[in-house]
């Protein structure tokens, strides 16, 4: 069974986690750690409960803001004149052997349900992300992202009003 779980150091072997894509490995490998303890940015991983070790993939959530006028026209209708609050999805990556298996469309979800819980406590009203290329920004659109105004691979989903 898979499970989404806080990255903890010390049961998570992050040296053999490879997805192909060496900015993701390497942060993976030797930042996430530390953006976690300095409360820069929070990474979960996706592990199978049979092999609690073994990372499948991983998100990594950050506070953010973003202009109003990034946001399409109809998504600025009727908020106020300052920055949006946001989150960042600063990171998302699936073990390069499960690509196509499912596991991104699984941690974008639980990223998306962890935005929608924060809400409760602090406003949240977009999530965006900025895709490395445009094979994953196709990924992202597929579950709702939206162009911005300002970057072609600079992306947001509304967390919904209300
Ligand atoms: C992008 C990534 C996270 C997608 O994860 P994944 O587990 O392979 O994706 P899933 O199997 O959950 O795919 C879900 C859907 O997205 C589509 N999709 C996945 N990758 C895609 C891509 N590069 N381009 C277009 N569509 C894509 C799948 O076809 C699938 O669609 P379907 O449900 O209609 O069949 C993964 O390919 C990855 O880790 N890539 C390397 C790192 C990276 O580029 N991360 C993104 C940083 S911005």
């Amino acid at each position: 069974m898979l499970r989404i779980e806080r990255l903890d150091l010390r049961i998570h072997d992050r040296e053999r986690f490879d997805c192909g894509e060496v900015s993701l490995n390497h942060y993976l490998r030797r930042l996430a750690g530390q953006h976690l303890r300095d409360g820069i940015a929070t990474t979960q991983v996706l592990v199978d409960e049979g092999a609690p070790s073994r990372i499948l993939g991983f998100y990594t959530l950050a506070a953010a803001q973003v202009a109003l006028d990034v946001l399409q026209p109809a998504d600025r209708r009727r908020l106020p004149r300052y920055p949006v609050p946001a989150a960042r999805l600063a990171r998302l990556a699936v073990v390069h052997a499960e690509h196509g298996h499912g596991l991104g469309a699984a941690l974008l979800q639980d990223a998306v349900k962890r935005c929608l819980a924060l809400r409760a406590d602090l406003g949240v009203l977009v999530l965006v992300v900025d895709a490395l290329s445009e094979g994953p920004a196709a990924f992202y659109r597929l579950y709702g992202f939206r162009n911005t105004s300002t970057d072609a691979l600079t992306l947001y989903l509304p967390l919904g009003k209300g």
